[in-house]
């Protein structure tokens, strides 16, 4: 008889966290849903606790919990309503609770991600921002408690996938000469230049072939998404960054790949749709059904490959220079490029202002160690002000 997994998901309502949810709902006999959690989208949530009847529904704004309690009052759903950053990591770290989906966006899915790790947790991490703001203290939670960590972001688990089945954090004794790390070059691959300035937010949230949150597509506009996933993938296959080579891959079927020093590459394939790594980490070990079609080779006929475009897209380059300065840098990349991106989104800055920001953040920003969370959170509460007195003064 299968055991029932009971989940929390932590961003129920993004693209991530629906993507969970309909795997969810195709294996009601394996997994069982504890939790779900948002910010303030109370309309979407509240349709979630109706159709999955999960024991808690946590909303970050208090505001947005209450509405959404008087709404679950009038149904006859027993789900508790709570609220607060406290509650989302009491969810992410509740006893009860074998699997977390870490799915909430930027680094405010950081200190629920980090409960999971603490309480020993099977992590489903989607919020890559948590590796790349935290990446040795937060690998270091993860052996300290247990917790046993699998990537959700198509590319690195596409790594996963490819890479040896012990793999043993050691690139050398595994015979791995380099990861090659997928990139589809986003909405304005074949833009020139000059035409950027002034490219809208729709434009840019536009992505050719993922369907995904406003944030994400945003960066992947910039670039500064493959730039995090190189941050990302350093922390979790323990590669040094120039073991990590960006491969533009405009169709997006090739999700990633690993070479080794025999010369075979080993690479995952699929269609772009977030619940195949989803559904591959949550049967793990085995194979479940996602929902997913299957690849078809000949619609697909081509794929292509290209070197990324370092002068039109610096964010690739600016977290490659966090990468290697290390310390608090990463951490301030990734607040200033939150907000960036929000301003961008807001209109209050053109789209070329997005590297403009992140440079000038990470200049004046001193380079400091990182040992404890407070240190990442000091250092993201500073970015994020030196990147609004710069907007200020734009
Ligand atoms: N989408 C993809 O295909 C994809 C692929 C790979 C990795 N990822 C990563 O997965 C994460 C989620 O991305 P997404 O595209 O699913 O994002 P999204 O669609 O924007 O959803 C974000 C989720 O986080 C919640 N949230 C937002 N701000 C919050 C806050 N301050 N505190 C607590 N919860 C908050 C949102 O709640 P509300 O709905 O109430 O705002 C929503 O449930 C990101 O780290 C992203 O980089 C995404």
């Amino acid at each position: 008889m299968k055991t029932i997994r009971k989940i929390t998901i932590l961003g129920s309502t993004g693209s991530i966290g629906e993507s969970t949810l309909d795997v969810i709902a195709r294996h009601p006999d394996r997994f069982q849903t504890f939790a779900i959690t948002a910010n303030k989208n109370v309309e979407k949530i509240l349709s979630q606790c109706q159709r999955f009847q999960p024991r808690f529904a946590v909303m970050l704004d208090q505001e947005s919990s209450e509405q959404l309690a008087s709404a679950i009052k009038t149904t006859n759903i027993k789900t508790e309503v709570l609220s607060g950053i406290e509650s989302l990591e009491k969810v992410a770290s509740h006893p009860d609770v074998d699997t977390v989906m870490a799915a909430i966006v930027g680094a405010a899915g950081i200190r629920p991600t980090f409960a999971a790790a603490q309480t020993g947790k099977l992590v489903l991490l989607a919020n890559k921002e948590t590796l790349v703001m935290a990446g040795r203290i937060f690998m270091d939670l993860v052996k300290q408690h247990h917790a046993t960590l699998l990537p959700i972001d198509s590319e690195h688990n596409a790594i996963y996938q490819s890479l040896p089945h012990h793999y043993n954090g050691n690139l050398a004794t595994a015979g791995i000469s380099r990861i090659l790390l997928t990139a589809s070059g986003g909405p304005f691959r074949c833009a020139s230049l000059d035409s950027l300035e002034n490219v809208t937010p729709e434009q840019a949230c536009a992505h050719p072939n993922w369907d995904m949150g406003q944030k994400i597509s945003v960066d992947s506009a910039t670039m500064m998404n493959k730039g995090l996933e190189v941050i990302e993938a350093h922390w979790l296959f323990e590669a040094p960054p120039d073991k990590i080579q960006v491969v533009i891959h405009p169709q997006s079927v090739v999700h990633s790949m690993v070479a080794y020093v025999d010369g075979s590459v080993i690479a995952q394939l699929g269609n772009p749709d977030m619940r195949t790594p989803i559904a591959h980490a949550m049967g793990y070990p085995e194979r479940i059904e996602s929902g997913v079609s299957a690849l078809d080779m000949f619609k697909v006929a081509h794929l292509d490959f290209e070197e990324p475009d370092f002068s039109k897209f610096p964010c690739l380059g600016l977290a490659y220079q966090a990468l290697d300065a290390g310390g608090n840098m990463p951490a301030a990349l990734n607040a200033a490029n939150e907000i960036a991106v929000e301003s961008f989104l807001k209109k209050r800055m053109a789209f070329t202002d997005i590297p403009a920001m992140i440079k000038h953040v990470m200049q004046i920003i001193q380079r400091e160690e990182i040992l404890t969370l407070d240190d990442v959170l000091k250092t993201d509460k500073l970015a994020r002000a030196k990147a609004h007195e710069w907007l200020a003064n734009l």
